[in-house]
């Protein structure tokens, strides 16, 4: 439910505008009330009489207009709202909000505004997958703005693909998640997930094998709870949960930096299998196989990410939770790792290949804290998640 939860809806300049509609009807059914703004080009699409009729709500549309500005700036506009929601998003708006743009009523209001900011983006195929778009994505997200769709189907201009725009109810899931009030709000929690790839030359690397996937539902689980959550994620194989921060990297050096930039933080967890080494010397150019017979790697040690902020003076996060990857001896080895890496839990679980644990949907863990070892039964990764994040809320509280 949205119960008195007030929302600004930035109406952008596409077809999928008429779904917008809806939306608004579908956010108010669950009690919120929406403010909507036009864009220009927004109103080519969807009349401002039918938004402010859906709404029962003055629908706003000019940067410079005095009445409303006598009414109420610009500034206060945008901080009125709980969640500011962009849907249609297309794709100049886009570029306006990753490039920082305020030259009209709606690009004013992203800038001004000191909400979370959600956006639906819509537009056509070749369009979201061009690589500005695709650039000007990553930036947002890296900002925390949060996103959902698009979805994959046939679009009005005849072409298939990427880029409808998500269905309303979809889009009203991910309001009720981004406004998801629970024992974390207004706490921030850095999760590393995913392998890390350590460049050989330009084509190859070296990776440990992880899907990502754990992390990934460690991450969504904590934003279900409130949590402002950072996600530092190498190249997975699932897709980032709705809610966090993504901050994409490729190497473990990268994942030390995003870490470090995002501190402070009131808890950390190290879901990440991070490669051990790396090429100490890669290549700027492919290592041609012809010629001088086998080529001889000289490898670095990589920074230990999680031991490193276990052991910060300054700005360690309350809690710092670890992962042992085993396959002997697990509980004797976590308790090991937990005593050298100076976290304060280690959730371990066995990975012999006949547990089908990588890579799966399922985990059998055992965390380990200073009180001892807990072995969880057989769970699905999701319930793993929940059960340890629930578990963080109450250390924290
Ligand atoms: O030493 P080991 O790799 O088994 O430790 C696993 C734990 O340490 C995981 O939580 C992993 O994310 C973290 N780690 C790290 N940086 C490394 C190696 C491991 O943060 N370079």
């Amino acid at each position: 439910m949205l119960d008195g939860k007030r929302i600004l809806l930035i109406i952008g300049g596409g077809i999928a505008a008429f779904k917008s509609l809806d939306l608004i009807r579908r956010l108010r059914e669950r009690g919120a009330s929406v403010t909507p703004v036009l864009t220009r080009a927004g109103e080519e699409f969807v009349t401002p009489l039918s938004a402010s009729a859906l709404a029962s709500e003055k629908v706003y549309r000019d940067l410079f207009d005095l009445t409303d500005e006598a009414e109420m700036g610009h500034i206060e506009l945008s901080r009125a709202a709980d969640l500011v929601v962009v849907a249609p998003a297309t794709a100049d708006l886009m570029a306006k909000m990753a490039g920082g743009h305020a030259n009209d009523l709606a690009s004013t209001l992203l800038m001004a505004t000191d909400k979370r900011v959600l956006i639906a983006p819509a537009m056509n195929v070749r369009m979201w997958e061009h690589p500005a778009t695709q650039r000007n994505l990553a930036t947002l997200l890296g900002d925390g703005i949060l996103c959902v769709g698009p979805d994959e189907g046939d679009m009005a201009c005849g072409e298939h693909g990427p880029g409808r725009m998500s269905e309303p109810l979809a889009i009203v899931e991910a309001v009720e998640q981004a406004l998801a009030t629970g024992p974390l709000q207004g706490k921030h929690v850095i999760v590393t997930s995913g392998p890390t790839h350590e460049p050989i030359d330009p084509v190859r690397y070296i990776a440990n094998r992880s899907s990502g996937t754990q992390g990934t539902a460690i991450a969504r689980a904590l934003a279900a709870l409130g949590a402002d959550v950072t996600f530092v994620t190498g190249p997975a194989s699932v897709a980032p949960p709705q809610g966090v921060r993504v901050v994409p990297v490729q190497t473990a050096s990268e994942m030390e930096a995003a870490v470090k930039a995002a501190l402070p933080a009131d808890a950390a967890v190290f879901a990440a299998a991070v490669a051990d080494w790396r090429v100490a010397d890669a290549s700027a150019r492919k290592i041609k196989k012809e010629g001088k017979g086998l080529p001889t790697l000289q490898f670095a040690e990589n920074p230990d990410i999680l031991a490193g902020v276990a052991g910060l003076k300054k700005d360690r996060p309350a809690l710092v939770v670890g992962f042992a990857a085993e396959t002997d001896d697990v509980v004797a080895n976590a308790t090991a790792k937990r005593e050298r890496k100076g976290c304060d839990w280690v959730v371990a679980n066995d990975v012999r290949p006949e547990t089908g644990i990588m890579g799966g949907t399922e985990n059998t863990v055992t965390l380990v804290t200073a009180e001892g070892a807990e072995n969880w039964p057989r769970l699905g990764k999701d319930k793993v998640a929940e059960r340890l994040a629930t578990r963080i809320a109450e250390a924290l509280d």
